[in-house]
C-alpha cells in the first residue's frame, strides 16, 4: 500500500458513493469499504508493509481517508432516508389543515347535576346530607310513619316486596326520617336525605318504577310552619329564580299534621306555562308538613318538647320542568343523545 493507493481509495469511494441514492445500495457500499474484509480495513492493515520512515505519514493519511469516507457515508445515508420518507408521505398525502379529532368529553348525568344544585342550596341553609338505606323494612317505610298494616293510605305507594317477609324496597325517602331521629335524638336535626325510591307502577312517560327523591327533616324546639314556609321559599327562589311566588295548599300525608303541598308560580313569559301548569299558572314542587307527634315519638323525641317539619321532593320532576323534558323514562335509558344535551 502506498500513499497513492490511499488517494485512489478515497476518490473511488467518494465517486461510488455519489452514484447511490437508495439505502440498500449505500449499505452494500458500507460493507465493501468498512466490512470485516473491506477495502478500508485492508488499507489500514497494509501499514505493516510500508517502509518504516513513511509509516507515520501513511497512518495519518489512512486515518484521514477513513474519517472522510465515514462522514460522507453518514451524510448520504441521512439524505436517502429523508428521500424515502418524503416519497411515502407523497403516496398518502398528509393534510395539515384537517381539524384534529375531538375527544369525547365526560359529563355529569343530569340527575347528578340537579342533586348537586339541591345539596348546594340546602348546604347554604345549614342542612347536612344523610344517606339512608334503599332496602327497607315495612315497619319503617309505613308503620313508624303512622301507617299501620291495612291503613288505607298505604295505597298511595305501590310496593315492591322482597322474598324476605317484612323487607321491601323503600317507596319514598321518608323512612330515613326515623333512622336520623333514632340516631340523633335528643339533638336538634336539620338534614336532607336524597336517594333512589322504587314503586311497582306501570311505566309511562310520567311514572317510572325507580326515581329519585330528596327528603328534608328539621326538628328542634319551637320549629313552626313559618320556618317550613321560609325554607321552601328560599329553596324555590334559589332553584327556580328570585321572583318565584310560593303557594301553599292543604293536603294529607299520614306522617305530617297539618300536611301541605307547595306550588310555585311559573314565569308568565314562558311559552310552556299553560302546558306545564295545566292552565293554572301554578306548579306543584313538593309535599310537606309538620312532623306528626306519633312520628316524633317513634323517632324517640317528646312531641311536647320539640316540633319539626318535613318535606319530600322529586328532583327528576324539577329537571323535567327546568328543561321541558316530557318523558321521565329518558333518565335511566343511558341514551347519549339525551345525556349529551346537559
Ligand atoms: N313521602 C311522600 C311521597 O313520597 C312525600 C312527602 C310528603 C314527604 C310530605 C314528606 C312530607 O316528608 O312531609 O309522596
Amino acid at each position: 500500500m502506498s500513499m497513492d493507493a490511499l488517494a485512489e481509495l478515497e476518490s473511488s469511494g467518494l465517486v461510488e458513493l455519489s452514484t447511490f441514492t437508495d439505502e440498500a445500495a449505500l449499505r452494500a457500499w458500507n460493507t465493501k469499504y468498512f466490512g470485516d474484509k473491506g477495502l478500508m480495513k485492508a488499507a489500514l492493515a497494509g501499514i505493516g508493509k510500508v517502509p518504516k520512515e513513511q509509516r507515520a505519514a501513511y497512518g495519518q493519511e489512512a486515518n484521514r481517508v477513513k474519517v472522510a469516507l465515514e462522514s460522507a457515508y453518514a451524510t448520504a445515508l441521512d439524505a436517502a432516508k429523508e428521500k424515502a420518507l418524503l416519497a411515502s408521505l407523497n403516496e398518502a398525502p398528509l393534510d395539515a389543515t384537517l381539524p384534529g379529532r375531538t375527544r369525547p368529553r365526560g359529563r355529569l348525568h343530569p340527575a347528578t347535576q340537579i342533586l348537586r344544585d339541591i345539596y348546594r342550596i340546602f348546604g347554604d341553609l345549614g342542612f347536612q346530607i344523610y344517606r339512608s338505606r334503599e332496602v327497607e323494612s315495612d315497619d319503617l317505610n309505613f308503620e313508624q310513619l303512622n301507617m299501620p298494616p291495612h291503613h288505607p293510605a298505604r295505597d298511595m305507594w305501590d310496593t315492591f316486596f322482597t322474598t324476605t317477609p317484612g323487607t321491601i324496597l323503600r317507596t319514598h325517602t321518608s323512612p330515613g326520617q326515623i333512622h336520623v331521629m333514632r340516631e340523633r335524638c335528643p339533638e336538634p336535626i336539620r338534614v336532607i336525605l336524597p336517594g333512589m325510591c322504587y314503586r311497582n307502577e306501570a311505566i309511562s312517560t310520567r311514572s317510572e318504577i325507580q326515581f329519585l327523591q330528596v327528603e328534608g327533616l328539621v326538628i328542634g324546639e319551637g320549629v313552626t310552619m313559618a320556618d317550613l314556609k321560609g325554607t321552601i321559599t328560599a329553596f324555590a327562589r334559589r332553584m327556580f329564580g328570585p321572583d318565584r311566588q310560593v303557594r301553599i295548599r292543604s293536603s294529607y300525608f299520614p306522617f305530617t299534621e297539618p300536611s301541605i303541598e307547595v306550588d310555585i308560580d311559573w314565569p308568565k313569559d314562558d311559552p310552556n306555562r299553560d302546558r306545564l301548569t295545566k292552565g293554572t299558572g301554578w306548579l306543584e314542587i313538593l309535599g310537606a308538613g309538620m312532623v306528626h307527634p306519633t312520628v316524633l315519638r317513634n323517632g324517640g323525641y317528646d312531641p311536647d318538647k320539640v316540633t319539626g317539619f318535613a318535606f319530600g321532593m322529586g328532583p327528576q320532576r324539577m329537571l323535567m320542568l327546568k328543561h321541558a323534558i316530557d318523558d321521565i323514562r329518558l333518565f335511566w335509558q343511558n341514551d347519549r343523545r339525551f345525556l349529551e344535551q346537559f
